[in-house]
């Protein structure tokens, strides 16, 4: 097993970047086979993301000394997402953007932001107004029909708000690890895929909605909900659409109604190597169509303790100031966790507390932070037609 404790400045540079980083073998064969014999053994539906097997991947290896150094203390995970996707061709469903999964160019990724409400995806083209289809959609989650309300939960457990006033449509932590237990050196095997870069453009992008009205994520400035041009006419806009955009140019393929989509970079690893990245990465896993075996990622929300000292996260949650089941949690005088964790998304790199002085290096040689030139005041005219 690798006796690293903490990244190179070399990789903390890249992380600084990139916003990514890969540890080769960062966690041992035995945690790796321990951890794939689990899965082999698992019954139909059984949820493996609590079990010591999964979770040791990140408790008992080098993984945790490196992220603590990096970033600062988090909670030891006891629950995770075991990202498991079977071999399979494109299919002819309509993925969460509202597209058919076989159109999605770049095996199917469906690039996102972390934190986001998903409710399962209508298979038939849906008729009415835009409020209709909104009320709709959102009805159909597992809770019921709450109207626009921050109690409305997806099937993937987020709420629609995270707050009362409903200003903040994403929840977020602070750093994923993901851990690679099988072979997908080979590009087209399921592999996660993110947009290397893009986290500086995401903050960028926050600051800014934050500037206009304080409202952030989706239903945010510049950020409508969803997408009634989709095929589905219910797509979600998983990425600001001038994110999207900006990640486009001539090369980027398309879908059939000619829509561009950001080519996203597949993250090659071999069984026992691990990926961290920051909150702010756009990312996806991606259809494994190459693949002998089903991909195997684990993936791991890890959050620093100094966002929230006195809240427990779990690991697999992605909106912490919340429970896992959108519970609403109890919080002291004067400690607003919306404005922390709007603070957080503004300003990522303050909860990388030991990053600082290889970011204060890197932002000195380029004359301060990375800016992008992106008019996302026009993309504020385009919420109301969307
Ligand atoms: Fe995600």
């Amino acid at each position: 097993m690798s006796e690293v404790t903490q990244l190179t400045p070399e990789q903390k540079r890249n992380l600084y970047h990139d916003g990514y980083v890969i540890l080769k073998q960062a966690v041992s064969k035995e945690l790796v086979e321990a951890a794939r014999a689990r899965i082999r053994c698992a019954t139909k539906g059984e949820n493996l993301g609590g079990t010591k097997e999964m979770t040791d991947l990140v408790n008992a290896s080098s993984i945790t000394p490196i992220v603590r150094e990096a970033m600062g203390e988090f909670d030891p995970p006891t629950a995770c997402q075991v990202g498991v996707l079977k071999p399979r061709g494109p299919g002819e469903h309509f993925n969460n953007l509202g597209y058919r999964d076989k159109d999605m160019p770049y095996y199917g990724a469906e690039v996102h932001m972390d934190g986001n409400i998903t409710i399962m995806a209508p298979q038939e083209p849906q008729q009415g107004t835009p409020e209709e289809i909104y009320l709709r959609h959102f009805a159909s989650g597992p809770k019921g029909d709450l109207g626009r309300s921050p109690d409305v939960m997806g099937h993937n457990l987020g709420p629609l708000f995270q707050d009362p006033e409903m200003t903040l449509g994403l929840g977020s932590f602070t750093a994923f690890a993901f851990v690679c237990l099988n072979d997908q050196t080979e590009p087209g095997c399921g592999q996660t895929s993110i947009i290397p870069g893009a986290h500086h453009a995401m903050e960028q992008f926050f600051r800014w909605q934050r500037s206009v009205n304080g409202h952030m994520g989706p239903e945010g400035p510049g950020w409508p909900r969803l997408n009634y041009s989709s095929p589905n006419h219910c797509g979600m806009h998983y990425l600001p659409p001038a994110i999207r955009d900006y990640y486009c140019d001539e090369s980027s393929k398309t879908t059939p109604d000619g829509v561009r989509w950001p080519k996203p970079m597949q993250v090659l690893m071999e069984a026992g190597d691990a990926c961290i990245t920051v909150f702010n990465i756009p990312h996806s896993g991606s259809r494994n169509e190459n693949g002998s075996e089903s991909r195997k990622n684990i993936i791991f929300r890890l959050r620093n303790k100094r966002r929230q000292p006195n809240v427990v996260v779990n690991g697999v949650n992605d909106h912490p100031d919340r429970g896992q089941l959108c519970e609403w949690l109890e919080y002291e005088e004067g400690n607003n966790p919306w404005e922390r964790s709007k603070d957080a998304m503004c300003h990522m790199w303050q909860e990388w507390e030991g990053m600082q002085q290889i970011i204060a290096e890197e932002q000195a040689r380029e004359g301060g932070e990375k800016q992008f030139n992106i008019d996302f005041d026009a993309y504020i005219q385009q919420d109301r037609v969307a």
